[in-house]
Order: C-alpha cells, then structure tokens, then sequence
C-alpha cells in the first residue's frame, strides 16, 4: 500500500487577508464546506490503496490538524511536528526517515500538498497508478500537468526520454522561473508544470537527500531521532530541526538529481495558492465575476470579491481582487496575484 505524507505546513501568505498565520489557507474553506486539509485526507481514504496518512505540519497547527481530521472522521497514523518552519525539504527528509524506520526502504510514499484542489475521478487515479509503478522500478515521480499559460508560481519540467508505462525521464527540472523565462519555456513547448505531487521510493528519496542536501539530512536525522513521542503527535527536537537549512523539495532535490522521472497527469488540478486561481476556479458569472458572501458588484467584470461579515461593494471596475475578513480589506489588480506575499513581508516588517 502506498503511504500518503501530506505537507499541511505553509502559511499561505498569498492569499491574505483569509489566509492568516495562524490559520492558513490549507485549514479555511475558501467556498465548499470542507477545507482544503480535509478535502486531501478524503483524497488519500481509499484503505486498499492507502495506508492511514502521516501529517507534516508546524507545531502551531497542531489542533487544527487533530480538530479538522476528527470532523470528518479521518484517522490519522502520525502527524509530526516542525518546531519551526524549514520549509518543505527538512519536512519530507523527516517523514522519509520516519516511513523507513516503520515500514522499510522498499515502502512507496505519495507526497500530496494540502493546497490543492483535484478532481478524484479516474483519469486521477490512473496517474497515481502509473507514477506508483514507475516509483517501484527506483525513480522519483513527479506528477506533470500541462500548462496554460506562462505562470511563474509553478515548477516547470522538461520532458525526455519514455520510461514505459507513462511515465518519462526529466531532462531538466525548473523551479519558478521569472515571466520572461516562463514565456520562453510555454513559446518553446514541450514542458509541464509539475503539480507539487509526488511518488517516491522512500530508499532511493533518502539517498538523493544524502547526496545532495546533506545539511537537510543531518538535520532531520537528529530532529528524529531526539524527537519525543505525544500520543499521535511526534515533537521534533528543535535544537536539531533548527539547523536545517529553510529550502523547498524543488530547490533541494527535483532540480539536481537524475533519478527524477514525470507522469504526464491529464488531471483537472488547481494550486488555490493565489486570488487569481480561486478566481479561475470559481463559479464565474456572465460578467465573469466570482462572488461569495455580503456583496454587490455593478459594472464590474472578471473580479474576484469575498466577504464573509461587512457588506463590499464594486462599482466600475475590472480584473481585480476585493478581500474582506473580519478586520482587514485587501483590494489588488487580478495581475498582482503571485505579489500579496511580498505586501504581507511589508506589512510584518511595520509591527
Ligand atoms: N509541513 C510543512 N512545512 N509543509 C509546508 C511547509 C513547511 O515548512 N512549507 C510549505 N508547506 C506545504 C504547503 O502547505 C503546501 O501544501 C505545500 O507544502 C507546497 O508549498 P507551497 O508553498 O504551496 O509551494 P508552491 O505552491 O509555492 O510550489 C510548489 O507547488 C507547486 C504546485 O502547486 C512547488 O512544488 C512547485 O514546483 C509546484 O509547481
Ligand atoms: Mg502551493
């Protein structure tokens, strides 16, 4: 069975004011009923595919995490603790040495992000089928989608040679490229996002981590093997996790090694990591508006406008995005989507 790790960790800065630090976007519901987290843990609930899921998450998210899965009624196998957060490279080395202490080197993990929205329908389950495959034959799976446009919040690959089995080589491995070069790459064709998804041999991952984020590795090691046990929760050592260096998978593994190989995956896939997406994900209407809770919109078009509490009215304008929560407006052009993280950056360095 395939042991699923689902990172729930980040703070989703892009999406304030909804996404807060204390309770980031993976644990709100953007506009369903369920949140994000919840709605991955019933992605990985199928018993005769799935072990029950280890949880990766910063000590602070600690009941929202326990909380959440309970709701829905999700048994959790382990959810471990970042005293502070490192990013999701330090993240997954743990988990790695976790699955293969409790389960052997031989044993498959699926890396899911808690940030996503996906499709469950065949065409999904197919990609998991072939990337397990071609993670069993000792490769480092990523799930590839295909682009639609030259989005610079995403990891690009580029396709090489055919494995067998839908699945193919990676000839090079691009971690968020600037516009101009995310234009190249689109205009050149031929690349796939990758999907922040992943299928790994939990030997092979352990000795890629080794080779080329050995910092990474010594830290996790000692965070693990000092780490106190708290009924479901496992409280890494923050002495040691402290140590590693703050890097992403992507930046650590996928761009370096030659063991990566892609799954090109037709599946209907969405980042909600950014206003724009939630937008092109929503329910548009004619005038391709996207609004949910106390609004009003009048000659206004392609905007996005929530607002749970207050009433917000747009009047005459387009392409932008109109934020309220409880005690904070945000209102930005559709364009500067991938940027509120930096405002958020601003707004820290001003308390
Ligand atoms: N446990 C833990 N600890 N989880 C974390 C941490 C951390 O320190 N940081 C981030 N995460 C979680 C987030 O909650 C999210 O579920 C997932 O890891 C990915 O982090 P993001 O911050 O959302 O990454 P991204 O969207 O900018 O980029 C990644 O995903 C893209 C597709 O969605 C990369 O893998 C890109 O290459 C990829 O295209
Ligand atoms: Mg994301």
């Amino acid at each position: 069975k395939i042991i699923p790790v689902i990172m729930a960790g980040g703070k989703g800065t892009r999406l304030w004011p909804l996404s807060r630090s204390t309770a980031p976007k993976q644990f709100m519901d953007l506009m369903g009923k369920k949140t994000l987290f919840q709605r991955t843990l019933e992605r990985v609930g199928n018993e005769e595919l799935y072990e029950a899921p280890i949880i990766l998450t910063n000590a602070e998210f600690r009941f929202l995490v326990a909380e959440q899965a309970r709701l829905i009624d999700r048994p959790l196998a382990k959810i471990l603790l970042e005293p502070v957060a490192r990013n999701t490279a330090p993240a997954l080395a743990v988990a790695a040495l976790i699955v293969a202490r409790d389960f052997g080197e031989d044993a498959i993990m699926q890396v899911l992000a808690s940030d996503h929205e996906i499709v469950e329908n065949e065409v999904y389950f197919g990609s998991v089928a072939r990337a397990r495959d071609a993670a069993a034959k000792g490769r480092l799976v990523t799930f590839g989608i295909t682009p639609t446009e030259p989005a610079t919040g995403y990891g690009y690959i580029e396709k090489g040679e055919e494995l067998g089995g839908g699945a193919f080589t990676v000839k090079r491995f691009i971690e968020k490229p600037d516009q101009e070069k995310a234009e190249r790459l689109i205009a050149e064709g031929g690349y796939l996002w990758n999907s922040g998804m992943f299928m790994l041999p939990v030997g092979l991952f352990l000795q890629e981590l080794r080779q080329l984020a050995p910092d990474v590795m010594d830290a996790a090691t000692q965070a693990v093997s000092a780490s106190k046990d708290d009924l479901d929760f496992v409280r890494l050592d923050e002495d040691a996790f402290s140590k590693a260096p703050d890097i992403s998978i992507d930046y650590a593994i996928f761009e370096k090694t030659p063991m990566a190989a892609v799954v090109p995956s037709p599946i209907e896939w969405s980042d909600l990591g950014s206003w724009d997406s939630v937008w092109k994900l929503g329910a548009q209407d004619d005038d391709g508006n996207v609004a949910d809770g106390r609004t009003t919109l009048l000659d206004t078009r392609n905007s996005l406008v929530l607002s749970k509490d207050i009433h917000v009215a747009v009047q005459g304008l387009s392409d932008i995005a109109v934020i309220a929560s409880e005690d904070a407006v945000y209102v930005g052009r559709m364009e500067d989507s991938q940027n509120v993280g930096k405002l958020v950056k601003f707004l820290a360095s001003k308390k």
